[in-house]
């Protein structure tokens, strides 16, 4: 158990890097399986979740190195088609080594992704898509067998909602198979992109991800890859909203503008002024903010879910009524509940939260119930008059690296404070 202390009310006011992306670099270190090679991943996130993967591809056999943000795979001595459960359970994204190593091995076998973070998770479009390409499943509680006995073959996948981590797993699997494969309402959120530049390097001929239609011809493959990982866009909003909820004033650096579209221009309704350069984007949130325009989060180019949570912790004192719809999860308001305990006034219709900003916000012992969530709650203590403690099983390291460094960097006041278990 992790406790966060913090006193609010100082306005962030600094520099700061933004990590490089936790859901880039996990699809990327699963798909590093696919064929043996030996792959140097640089500005890898030191968060919870990659250290996580690193434990999975070392069960499976890889060797593996970690030295600063570098992180160095070597697949060719990968022995072992199957992840314990234990493994699976530490992180949802496991699941994305079923596509890579069905692809190696031409069989896996992994536990369900368990847990109900953000309300329901089914991995049914993962399997449908696996399935179009030829795997077999088998299920055995939890645990589920799949196997591609006469190899993967091409074919054409239309996905019935452009998940994120169906797309992921559909287009590391028809690497490895014959023929063409084409992947229809496929996800376009960036770190498709990025995935597709890793296969790229690896020796895969595939286009168009970014776009909703992917196709992939196979895959020649090389001994050796290097690849830089992208930024962070979600750390990024994180960084943005802090200073905007602070009245603060901060450079974000090394963030790609065109992935943070729609945070910005939120940020900029809300009364932040913003500047955008090459390699830099400035946030002054001087003014008193007033409410966001209706926030309705869904698959890119939509708002993105994991920055719902974060955006509302800014407009809990702005001025007027902010909506924002959850269209992704159906359980994605657990941190309503925390931000009232601060004061906040927020009132939850069906798939709306609807937030009517308040003066002020008063420091009170909340609970992080998941990665996103945690980070809303701190940026939220932030802005709260006196001492807020957010209570965290372990949720935020997942997916921020050195946050408290980086928010004291920008003058906040907090510590972590660690109770053995
Ligand atoms: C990824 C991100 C996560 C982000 C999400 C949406 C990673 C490691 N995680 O998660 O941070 O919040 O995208 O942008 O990249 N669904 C099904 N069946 C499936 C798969 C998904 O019904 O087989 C549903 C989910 O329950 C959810 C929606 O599709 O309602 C979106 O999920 P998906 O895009 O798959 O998210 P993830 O890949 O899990």
């Amino acid at each position: 158990m992790e406790i966060w202390k913090i006193r609010g009310g100082n306005p962030l006011r600094g520099s700061v890097r933004v990590q490089g992306a936790k859901n880039s670099v996990l699809p990327i270190m699963a798909a590093s399986v696919l064929v043996p090679c030996r792959t140097e991943l640089t500005n890898c996130p030191d968060v919870r979740d990659v250290r996580a993967s690193m434990d999975i591809l070392r069960c499976l056999g890889c060797a593996v190195e970690q030295d600063g943000d570098a992180i160095y795979i070597d697949s060719r001595p990968l022995c072992r088609s199957a992840v314990p459960d234990a493994l699976m359970h530490r992180m949802r994204s496991s699941f994305t080594f079923l596509g890579a190593i069905l692809g190696r091995c031409g069989e896996a076998s992994l536990t369900r992704p368990g847990g109900c973070e953000l309300g329901e998770r089914p991995i049914d479009l993962h399997l449908e898509a696996l399935g179009a390409l030829g795997a077999r499943f088998e299920e055995t509680g939890e645990r589920i067998l799949c196997c591609a006995d006469a190899g993967l073959q091409g074919t054409c996948i239309r996905l019935r909602y452009p998940s994120v981590g169906a797309t992921e797993n559909a287009m590391i699997a028809a690497c490895a198979a014959k023929g063409e494969t084409v992947i229809e309402n496929a996800a376009t959120e960036p770190e498709i992109e990025d995935l597709q530049n890793y296969l790229r390097q690896l020796g895969a001929e595939i286009c168009g991800a970014g776009t909703d239609t992917i196709q992939i011809r196979g895959i020649s493959p090389v001994e050796r890859v290097a690849y830089r990982i992208m930024p962070d866009r979600i750390a990024g909003a994180t960084m943005l909203c802090a200073a905007a909820c602070t009245g603060g004033e901060i450079e974000l650096r090394g963030a790609v503008r065109e992935h943070l579209g729609p945070v910005t221009q939120a940020l900029c309704a809300m009364g932040c002024r913003m500047r955008e350069e090459s390699s830099a984007i400035f946030i002054s949130a001087k003014r008193a903010l007033r409410a966001s325009p209706v926030i309705e989060t869904g698959p890119n180019p939509a708002f993105p879910t994991d920055a719902q949570p974060i955006l509302m912790a800014a407009s809990l004192r702005a001025a007027g009524t902010s909506a924002f719809v959850e269209n992704v999860f159906s359980d994605r308001f657990r941190h309503v509940e925390q931000f009232r305990r601060l004061g906040a006034e927020i009132c939850i219709e069906g798939k709306t939260a609807l937030v009517t900003g308040v003066r002020e916000l008063y420091g009170a012992p909340v609970l992080a119930t998941d990665l996103r969530a945690g980070a809303a709650l701190l940026l939220a203590g932030l802005s709260a008059r006196g001492t807020t403690t957010v209570l965290d099983e372990g949720h935020i390291a997942r997916g921020y690296d050195a946050l408290d460094i980086q928010l004291r960097s920008l003058g906040a006041e907090l510590e972590i404070l660690r109770e053995m278990r």
